[in-house]
């Protein structure tokens, strides 16, 4: 487009992000890769993408991956991202020089790292459009901190100019250096082909043997390029995680965040520190969390349920008003309005659980759906069972799903009564309203209204223990 090359000023820029992702994460002394590593209850790095695709669209952002790419590729692929391959990992300044061919089409690029996973759209919107405005080579987005130790420093050209002069890497940094506390948050927005017409002058002449990006602002500096530093507004979001320590700091904070935005939402949560509450975690109004409860994965929860302590739930949808007594513990399951839980219910996955229904202690229910009002109160294990409305299921009963080779369908008609210890051996049919004795073993199919009962019958032999001449000792 000749026209719009002529007159660049009018033209919207073309802006890509760059996420560098192909770190080992050497000081996590992890098998898994350092991006992949979950705070608030996902990767790094699908924290990162989040925050990128919501400033530019999916199309534009490119993940840079190296080790365990394939890791890597398959656990954010779904968000429909580009990849860059840095096969070896020789440093940040190495991982952009192989994304040339991708980035070097755009005007600017802007470039995150994939395991500081607090930075929000609008700091990285801020960075981009101080960038546009001012049009330097490189911006360079930085914080004071506290406590700078590990990341690198930024050498301001005087104190107060806007304009830098180099970033030192910690390990290179004098003592007067390592003083300093404004930082490089690794982030960075560049005019595209400033970058790449002189990424090649960057070298690994330092103690890592590693292709630094920072030592592009003395490299720009030095071609009388402007190299400027805008700070972040809050400090926090540039935090990364190259330690165990670092990791559990963020992911604190990511709950803390979520907690405070439940609260605002009309959520009760009892002594949040002790609550474990993934970030995609929905919860409704006028609900009660007591404390060390654990809310995981894309689960949602209703309105005005309680949550009693030492809960487990995840990937799960708990409709309005259920309550789910201490210590039960949730996977893939879906309970219903009114139901109420526990204490110690297990329900795993395809438990479907109707509403008002019960499901009570040591009661573990598998790929089951408990029909509307139906009770199932004491140490019972239900799988594959497919259990209507108003169905009593007494204590210590069994589904018998397995035959060693397959699983088989228990199934309970509606209004039906189980009796104590009973074991039903699937695939088998209780009918509607039919009963079944009290330690029966059912293993026919039982009509509609009628009783069951399949125990060896009682026999009562009276008298018989003066007649064996051998009366038990009576105790003291
Ligand atoms: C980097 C900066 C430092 C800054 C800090 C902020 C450099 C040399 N230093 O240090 O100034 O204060 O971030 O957090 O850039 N990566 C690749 N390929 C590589 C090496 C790293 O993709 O070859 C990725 C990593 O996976 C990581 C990111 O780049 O996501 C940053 O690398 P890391 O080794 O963590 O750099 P820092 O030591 O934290
Ligand atoms: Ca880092």
């Amino acid at each position: 487009m000749p026209k719009a090359k002529s007159n660049p000023s009018h033209r919207i820029p073309r802006v890509a992000i760059a996420i560098m992702a192909a770190g080992k994460g050497t000081r996590l002394k992890s098998k898994h890769p350092k991006v992949l590593h979950e705070v608030g209850g996902k990767p790094l790095l699908a924290h990162v993408i989040a925050a990128a695709t919501k400033v530019v669209p999916a199309k534009d952002v490119y993940a840079i991956i190296g080790h365990e790419a394939d890791r890597v590729r398959q656990a954010v692929a779904h968000t429909g991202i580009g990849f860059v391959l840095q096969a070896e990992q020789r440093g940040t300044g190495h991982a952009l020089m192989l994304a040339r061919e991708a980035l070097a089409p755009y005007d600017q690029v802007i470039v995150l790292s994939g395991d500081a996973p607090l930075i929000s759209p609008q700091t990285i919107r801020k960075l981009g459009d101080f960038h546009s405005s001012k049009r330097p080579a490189m911006t360079i987005l930085t914080a004071q901190l506290q406590d700078p130790t590990g990341y690198g420093r930024v050498i301001r050209k005087s104190q107060k100019s806007p304009d830098v002069k180099a970033i030192v890497e910690e390990k290179s940094a004098t003592p007067a250096q390592r003083k300093i506390r404004e930082i490089n948050s690794g982030f960075y927005a560049f005019d595209a082909k400033l970058l790449f017409a002189h990424i090649d002058e960057l070298n690994n002449d330092n103690p890592h043997g590693e292709f630094y990006l920072t030592d592009l602002a003395a490299i720009l500096g030095k071609a009388k390029k402007r190299v400027m530093a805008v700070a972040a507004t809050d400090p926090h979001e540039i935090l990364g995680s190259n330690t165990r320590a670092e990791l559990v700091d963020i992911d604190q904070r990511i709950r803390m965040a979520k907690c405070r935005q439940l609260m605002t939402d009309g959520v009760t949560i009892f002594y949040p520190q002790t609550c474990v509450i993934d970030c995609d975690v929905e919860i409704g109004a006028d609900t009660v969390v007591e404390p060390f409860v654990q809310i995981l994965g894309k689960t949602r929860v209703g309105s005005d349920c309680r949550i009693r302590s030492y809960t487990v739930i995840n990937n799960s949808v708990i409709g309005d008003g259920v309550l789910i007594r201490p210590a039960c513990v949730l996977d893939e399951a879906q309970v219903m309005k009114g139901a109420v839980l526990g204490p110690y219910s297990r329900l795993r996955p395809g438990s479907e659980i109707g509403e008002g229904a019960h499901v009570g202690n040591f009661v573990e229910t598998k790929k089951t759906r408990l029909g509307k009002g139906s009770k199932a109160n004491h140490l019972t294990y239900l799988g594959d069972a497919e259990i209507g409305d108003g169905v009593n299921i007494g204590a210590g009963t069994i589904t018998c799903n397995y035959d060693g080779e397959h699983k088989h369908t228990t199934v309970i008609e509606d209004g039906a009564f189980i009796g104590s210890d009973s074991t039903l051996v699937a695939p088998v049919k209780v009918g509607k309203g039919a009963y079944v004795g009290a330690g029966s073993c059912i293993t026919d199919d039982v009509p509609p209204d009628s009783l069951a009962i399949g125990r060896a019958r009682q026999i009562v032999k009276e008298g018989w223990v003066k007649a064996k001449g051998a009366g038990r000792q009576k105790p003291d």
